[in-house]
């Protein structure tokens, strides 16, 4: 139960929710206040319904579409922003669940991401109708009732408005609206494992960062134009200069799951699929699939940050040859994407997930989780609670934390539910061999990686400037 008192009046009423449970975390997530302006004051009546014509939204249309909707369907929703753009637009995000104030102990969080390319138009508007379908199918959807009982669905429809402000309707092509408001490509500009990336962090970055840290995401899609694929990581490679030309796939270690995740995506698209090329000059994509770097390799890209640093499958998601296409197909790309969108989310309850505890049943925060073979380490969140998505199978996980015996435990993962792993760590003390403590990650660095991964091949990476023309989708 939160109680929540209004501090603020006029337009914005800033809220702090006081939560009274022994979990109490407030929503959303500590900082983020929740934008509770709604229409108050305003001349739309708050039970008109919210209506939502297809054709594209300005940053203020799109503002009062969000507050509408937070107004009338306050038990399945609430908006919140985490940052503002170099101009000053809030970075809105809509919380979908039958829990939208409170993260679900033990039930996964997982968001989309869209418009991070101001002029890629298409995934902006599909994220406000997939607010509008989710809202609207509660009461009579049991699936997505099913969906929303057991994940909180966050939405940022724009991760660049800026950009957006400035793209024009019609223009499928062109570059005009990509970046934000200093020229800076927001899909460049992330901490990179691969390559040191020297870009200066914008503020739209910053917020994201800020953002994925604090709220642990499972799974994720980034919304983009200009092709029709879903790209996995890795975007990057330790061998950039000569994988530019080769287009080798640079494969993360969780590649089965990443490959499932996409063709979730592509086959549950109307035509994605398929894989025919937008057109003649540009790739065919088998499945509709790609792995990121086996198209072209870039540097400080959001989807290999989301998954080193946090441990959050993120893929990229191209879902129109047309960058801002004309209003009027703006339904068809809603009927093709409708399905994947779902269906992708939904991927976040497969494989295993439990707690980390110890002795005493508390949580343990930050241990280390890890699957035998995969060379990625995930951690566990304040409440002890990991998710690792993985296809059917049989596994081991090791989970250690400093203080504690490290512990292993085989499992099996089937694809009808979740496996349930709850893992308990019995302190270190008395033993005589301590476990050597695990390098802490710092700042800069994924916590992610092991050593093992760290040592790959980087000796073809040179300092040569090669000028390369690739799609910048
Ligand atoms: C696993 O641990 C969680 C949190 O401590 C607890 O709520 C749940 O009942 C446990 N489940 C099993 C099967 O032990
Ligand atoms: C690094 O790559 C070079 C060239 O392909 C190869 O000869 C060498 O064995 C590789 N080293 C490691 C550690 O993989
Ligand atoms: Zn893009």
């Amino acid at each position: 139960m939160s109680t929540c008192t209004a501090a603020g009046i006029a337009r914005i009423l800033a809220v702090i929710c006081l939560v009274g449970s022994s979990f109490g975390q407030s929503y959303p997530d500590e900082s983020y206040a929740t934008d509770l302006s709604t229409n108050i004051g305003e001349a739309e009546p708050r039970d008109a319904g919210v209506a939502l014509e297809f054709r594209y939204h300005d940053h203020d249309q799109m503002t009062r579409y969000l507050r509408a909707v937070s107004a009338k369907y306050p038990a399945l929703t609430a908006l919140y922003s985490i940052g503002k753009s170099v101009q000053g637009r809030d970075l809105w995000v809509m919380v979908v669940s039958s829990s939208p104030y409170e993260h679900m102990i033990g039930k996964p969080d997982v968001k989309y991401v869209a418009n991070i390319h101001g002029n890629e138009a298409v995934g902006r508007e599909l994220l406000l109708h997939l607010i509008q379908h989710l809202v609207t199918s509660y009461d009579t959807d049991p699936y997505i009732k099913w969906l929303l009982d057991n994940t909180r669905i966050h939405l940022m429809p724009s991760m660049n408005p800026d950009g957006f402000a400035i793209s024009k309707e019609g223009q499928c092509d062109t570059i005009h609206g990509r970046h934000n408001a200093r020229r800076f490509d927001l899909n460049r500009n992330f901490p990179d494992y691969f390559k040191t990336n020297t870009k200066q962090p914008q503020p739209e970055t910053e917020a994201v960062k800020e953002w994925i840290s604090k709220i642990q995401f499972v799974v994720s899609g980034s919304l983009h134009g200009g092709a029709l694929v879903a790209s996995y990581p890795y975007d990057n490679t330790p061998n950039a200069i000569f994988q530019n030309y080769a287009h080798t796939p640079s494969l993360a270690p969780d590649d089965d799951v990443f490959r499932h995740l996409a063709l979730v995506y592509s086959r549950n698209h109307a035509k994605m699929a398929r894989g025919v090329s937008c057109k003649s000059s540009s790739p065919h994509f088998e499945n509709g699939i790609t792995n990121g770097a086996a198209w072209y390799p870039l540097t400080g890209g959001m989807q290999d940050f989301n998954y080193l640093w946090h441990g959050c499958m993120e893929i990229t998601l191209e879902i129109s040859c047309c960058k801002y296409p004309p209003a009027h197909e703006l339904p068809k790309y809603w009927l093709d994407n409708k399905e994947s969108l779902i269906k992708f989310l939904a991927e976040a309850h497969r494989g295993a997930h439990g707690f980390v505890v110890d002795e005493r049943g508390a949580p343990v925060e930050r241990a280390s989780v890890r699957v035998r073979g995969r060379d990625v380490v995930y951690h566990s969140t304040k409440y002890g609670e990991f998710w690792r998505l993985l296809l059917p199978g049989t596994y081991r996980l090791d989970v250690s934390a400093d203080g504690y015996l490290p512990q292993e435990v085989e499992f099996i993962v089937v694809e009808s539910h979740p496996t349930l792993l709850n893992v308990t760590l019995h302190s270190a003390k008395g033993f005589e061999i301590r476990r050597a403590a695990l390098p802490k990650p710092t700042a800069g660095t994924p916590g992610s990686l092991s050593k093992a991964i760290r040592r790959t091949n980087t000796s073809l990476t040179s300092t040569v400037e090669t000028r390369i023309i690739f799609p910048d989708n």
